[in-house]
């Protein structure tokens, strides 16, 4: 595997979770494939799961782990061509993506959207230099459209825990004060609508995520419906992608909180998030406590989803 950033990537998916279990079983197991293999990990935006997930799986696998915050003690980046640099920004990501390429063997990337220019963003400006300038297998640790390696640990978490064949899994947005990105909406509807699963997204009017991640998913605007039968709510806040309002925030409606009540019109399902979660705007007190939430669980997985990826990529090399 040389890149790793959307489901297609993984290829037999139900081989992929396989694999991940296999590794969740005895995550020592294989060592010796990163011995004196080193794994970059850069960071443009703040992370906890995944710093220290990713970290913890390139040590499992032998390797030797390094981590640069871009915005910590790094060099101001200029990512355009053709810029007269005469400012703040001291070097080009020209230059800093393949010296960084040059001291490691595995790049993992984390490059937010920044909701200036929705054509930059979508189409993945920082996470693709990386991948054609390094020389090496580059990952994405978040990207501006896509988290793969949180909507990959999902499915296995969803995995583990469904008690029936085709679990109903509903994606619900809820409430934010600030404007998030659609990465992980959008990759956990492509990873649901690949997998075996009866996969409904909910959300306000206005909120329609771009039509090459929802693909053929059920959208239900009455969030009362869609949770009807549930057995997985994955509640997300993302801001709204389609013109004229791409990056904005559309409405903060608290109707839309994942509660108690709202649980109850579920399957008594299992209540999932990627963290971090702002507590009683996505979700209740009670509803993230209850024995229902499988919210650490699902972090917990980040570990091993991290690791099938890394692997894969150690076994290309
Ligand atoms: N879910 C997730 O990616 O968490 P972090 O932003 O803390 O890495």
């Amino acid at each position: 595997m040389r890149t790793y950033t959307n489901v297609k990537d993984l290829g037999d998916l139900n081989t992929a979770v396989q694999e991940a279990l296999e590794i969740k079983k005895n995550r020592y197991s294989y060592k010796g494939l990163g011995e004196n293999k080193t794994l970059l990990m850069v960071f443009f935006n703040s992370s906890l799961r995944t710093r220290l997930s990713t970290q913890k799986a390139g040590m499992n696998l032998g390797m030797n782990t390094m981590v640069l915050d871009i915005n910590q003690g790094a060099w101001k980046l200029e990512t355009e061509r053709g810029v007269i640099m005469d400012g703040d920004k001291s070097e080009h990501i020209l230059e800093a993506i393949p010296v960084m390429g040059s001291y490691c063997d595995i790049i993992g990337v984390r490059a937010f959207a920044q909701f200036e220019n929705k054509e930059d963003d979508y189409k993945e400006k920082i996470l693709n230099q990386f991948i054609k300038y390094s020389g090496k297998p580059v990952f994405s640790m978040e990207a501006a459209t896509g988290h793969p390696l949180q909507a990959f640990a999902d499915l296995i978490t969803i995995e583990e825990y469904k008690k029936t064949e085709r679990p109903k899994v509903v994606m619900t947005w809820a409430p934010h004060p600030k404007a998030l990105p659609q990465a992980v909406p959008n990759s956990f509807a492509d990873f649901m609508n690949e997998a075996d699963v009866d996969f409904v997204i909910t959300h306000p009017e206005g909120y329609d995520l771009d039509p090459k991640f929802v693909r053929g998913a059920k959208v239900e605007y009455n969030q009362d419906k869609a949770l009807a039968g549930a057995d997985f709510v994955y509640a997300k806040n993302w801001a709204a992608y389609a013109d004229p309002n791409y990056g904005k925030i559309l409405s903060k409606d608290m109707s839309w909180t994942v509660t108690t009540q709202k649980m109850a019109l579920t399957n008594n399902a299992y209540f999932m998030h990627c963290l971090p979660v702002r507590r009683n705007m996505i979700v209740s007190d009670d509803v993230i406590e209850s024995p229902q939430s499988i919210v650490i669980p699902e972090a917990a997985n980040r570990e091993i989803s991290a690791q099938t990826i890394i692997k894969r990529m150690l076994e290309s090399l």
